[in-house]
């Protein structure tokens, strides 16, 4: 298969985890005969940088001409610290999702056996844990009309029906691909948005029998996440809920650094790490590259290659039990891996299957 990729390596680790990200897919090209063709392209803060905007018109134009884009993160303390900023890295993100209309952000959250000892949880609560939380991206509050001044501030949680319904098939479509359990996940007993939401996913019910659906308020499904995380198959909500739950769901796992991401929607999908940009870790060969590697094992099984997105799953499995791994899930006494090392581990198992 020909593939044309757009590569968005962004700021802080992010180019060092993107060059690992990268030398899987080559690995992967030549073992299955692929040819996958790569344009590099500016965004976040290094983009505000050289062109002074962080989703610059260049890169829109290379990301929807492109098959699928593979980003790695965005985002610099020197905005963090300024609230003042007018132009910040995260709205190169914004940006991208909006004018890609990429409405659906799938973020699996799945253990692995040999790191159940590094989750913040018992082990045996996260033991067997594998759900996909399903955030809608291009609406609600993130997008919603906004106002500010010295006195007052709001922010609008604004959903249309077209909206809801689109995000809703695909949380149904995901159900019926895995264990056929839907939990939608509102503010129904206070918000009016959520009560639409509630609306529509009752309506669309009956068309899919085979789902069984259930409804639980966001803030009792934080708490669900860690007393029970195994009750969840698939999990939709609306963006702000999204964003929250999924950082809390990112750590079940036992790091931030191993989960992946896809959203789709109207144009080109994009593929990225649930994880920012960590600036401290800049250039030190540390932060973990698998959360980017697997988001290229989503990338390949997006276009149904799915013995080529099996393989690397199957490496990334293999580098674990063999303890190749960066600092933050190393084996307590043990060495660890740098970046590269972990990349170049992964590459070469590939290679040799
Ligand atoms: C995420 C991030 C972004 C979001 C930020 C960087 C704008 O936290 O992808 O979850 O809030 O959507
Ligand atoms: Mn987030």
């Amino acid at each position: 298969m020909k593939l044309k990729i757009a590569v968005l390596p962004g700021d802080g680790i992010g180019p060092e985890i993107m060059e690992q990200g990268i030398a899987v897919m080559d690995a992967i090209a030549s073992k299955f005969g692929h040819e996958f063709e790569y344009e590099q392209a500016l965004c976040g803060a290094h983009a505000i940088d050289e062109v002074g905007d962080p989703f610059p018109e260049k890169t829109y134009d290379i990301c929807r001409n492109a098959d699928a884009v593979l980003f790695a993160a965005v985002g610099d303390t020197r905005f963090d610290n300024d609230p003042t900023a007018k132009v910040r890295p995260e709205q190169g993100l914004l940006a991208m999702r909006k004018k890609l209309g990429l409405y659906a952000n799938i973020r699996p959250v799945q253990t692995f056996k040999c790191l159940l000892h590094k989750s913040p949880l018992r082990s045996e609560l996260v033991d067997g844990a594998d759900f996909v939380c399903i955030r809608e991206l291009t609406g609600g509050m993130y997008f919603g009309e906004k106002y500010q001044d010295n006195d007052k501030a709001y922010d609008t949680n604004y959903y249309t029906r077209p909206e809801i319904e689109r995000i809703l098939k695909v949380g149904f479509e995901y159900a019926r691909k895995r264990h056929h359990h839907l939990t939608v996940v509102d503010k129904a007993n206070v918000l009016a948005s959520s009560r639409l939401w509630r609306q529509i996913a009752q309506e669309m019910e009956p068309s899919y029998p085979d789902v069984s659906v259930d409804y639980m308020y966001v803030d009792n499904a934080a708490m669900r996440m860690i007393t029970e995380p195994t009750f969840f198959d698939v999990m939709i909500t609306e963006n702000t809920f999204g964003d929250i739950l999924t950082d809390e769901g990112s750590c079940i796992s036992g790091s931030m650094g191993l989960l992946p991401s896809a959203s789709t929607g109207e144009s080109t999908p994009v593929f990225e790490p649930v994880h920012g940009s960590w600036p401290q870790a800049k250039g030190q060969n540390k932060a973990n590259p698998l959360a980017q590697i697997l988001s290229v094992a989503m990338l390949l099984e997006h276009f149904n290659l799915v013995d080529e997105g099996e393989l690397v799953r199957k490496a990334v499995d293999a580098s674990l039990d063999a303890c190749v791994r960066t600092p933050e899930i190393q084996v307590e006494g043990g060495a660890h891996y740098g970046t590269r090392e972990v990349g170049m581990w992964i590459v070469d198992y590939i290679k040799k299957s």
